[in-house]
């Protein structure tokens, strides 16, 4: 993985929405308007490159039974699928506004969407199209798990035929989830292969509640990421090394199901390139803010800060195959400003909200008015 640039007393020109000078404060040219940070750190935006926006509901009994006990199941999906059918367009995209201005109150500036809690061709379509009114970056998830009362084998012809036809138009990347309860090594072959055939981009959930082979699946088909890798094995990890394909950490999942926390030291030593995202779903990870998770990912997943900044600014942009995540001249102006001494403090101080103001393209999309 990459390495902080630190420099302090820096100043920056936004032309156009991107870096057209970086330097020293006192050498500035003269500009327009100022942007005066008073002190405050400032980050490039977060990139989260995996979220589940496109739901209704919520999960609030689920959560509850799991903390008192009940393990995690990839079934949960189900009832969030139910709302999610039952929900007007209007409704799906109010709820997903809501969470991406969370978003850009944790400083997130760039982010993925997924489709997966339709699962019929109606709903998936519906999905994918809401969720690029917000990203260009949209995944289509019909192979989240198979539906109530539908056949497997008829679910799978749906997601690999008539839901990938109409998915082509509105997503760049084709996602499955490889797990126990969902997808098994060999239909997730099958699904990804059908969207590169269509020209999609594959990514994955894999190794999150048990270790069925993933990797090697995600390693052959040269998927940008493969997402969750809880629980990996040595052979993973030297897999992983060997390719291009980004490891994706979502310490808020391990979290909310109370699952054992990976160890990236390994990962990272072996030479993976590693990102943390939030994924934000209803079930397994509610939570927008990407300081929460860079604070478990490096309390729990032993990420030193600095590699949990990096993994979750130019390692989501690894995962999503840009160039974002980072301030250089030619980088768009996404960046955040923390009320902080040192962006340690993302780790140093858990559940503070210490994001105070978030800049897209060099355009306010945020600013704290209390603390
Ligand atoms: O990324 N792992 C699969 N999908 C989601 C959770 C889905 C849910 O429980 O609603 C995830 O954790
Ligand atoms: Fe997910």
């Amino acid at each position: 993985m990459g390495q902080l640039h630190i420099s302090t007393d820096q100043a920056f020109v936004i032309e156009d929405g991107f870096i057209g000078w970086v330097g020293d404060v006192t050498n500035a040219p003269k500009t327009e308007t100022i942007i005066d940070a008073k002190g405050r750190v400032c980050i490039p935006g977060f990139v989260d490159s995996h979220t589940h926006l496109i739901f209704a509901g919520a999960r609030h009994q689920e959560f509850s039974h799991r903390m008192a006990g009940e393990a995690y199941q990839a079934g949960g999906i189900k009832s969030t699928v139910s709302a999610t059918r039952g929900a007007t367009d209007q409704e799906l995209r109010e709820n997903a506004a809501k969470l991406v201005a969370e978003l850009h109150a944790s400083g997130i500036t760039h982010f993925e969407i997924k489709s997966g809690y339709g699962l019929d061709l109606e709903t998936e379509i519906r999905s994918l199209a809401i969720a690029s009114e917000f990203t260009e970056d949209v995944t289509f998830l019909g192979a989240h798990v198979v539906p109530e009362g539908v056949a497997r084998a008829d679910y799978l012809n749906l997601v690999t035929g008539p839901m990938l036809d109409q998915a082509t138009g509105l997503a760049k990347w084709i996602d499955v989830f490889c797990d126990d309860g969902a997808f098994t090594v060999e239909e997730s072959r099958m699904v990804l292969e059908a969207g590169i055939a269509k020209g999609l981009r594959p990514r994955m959930h894999s190794n999150q509640l048990k270790n069925i082979g993933g990797i090697a699946l995600a390693v052959e088909l040269e998927c940008a990421s493969v997402d969750h890798c809880t629980d990996l094995s040595q052979a993973d990890i030297d897999l992983l090394a060997q390719s291009s394909t980004v490891a994706t950490f979502v310490p808020g999942a391990e979290f909310s199901t109370r699952a054992s926390y990976p160890d990236v030291r390994p990962v990272i030593a072996a030479g993976v390139t590693v990102a943390i995202a939030t994924d934000c779903n209803p079930g397994s990870s509610f939570t927008t803010s990407m300081p929460f998770c860079i604070a478990v990912a490096v309390r729990e997943l032993h990420f030193s800060v600095d590699q949990a900044l990096w993994a979750a600014t130019k390692g989501g942009a690894r995962a999503l195959e840009n160039e974002l995540g980072s301030l250089a001249v030619g980088s768009r102006a996404d960046f955040a400003l923390l009320d902080a001494k040192s962006y340690i403090d993302l780790a140093y101080r858990p559940g503070v909200p210490i994001v105070s103001a978030t800049y897209v393209a060099g355009q306010k999309v945020f600013e704290r008015t209390s603390n």
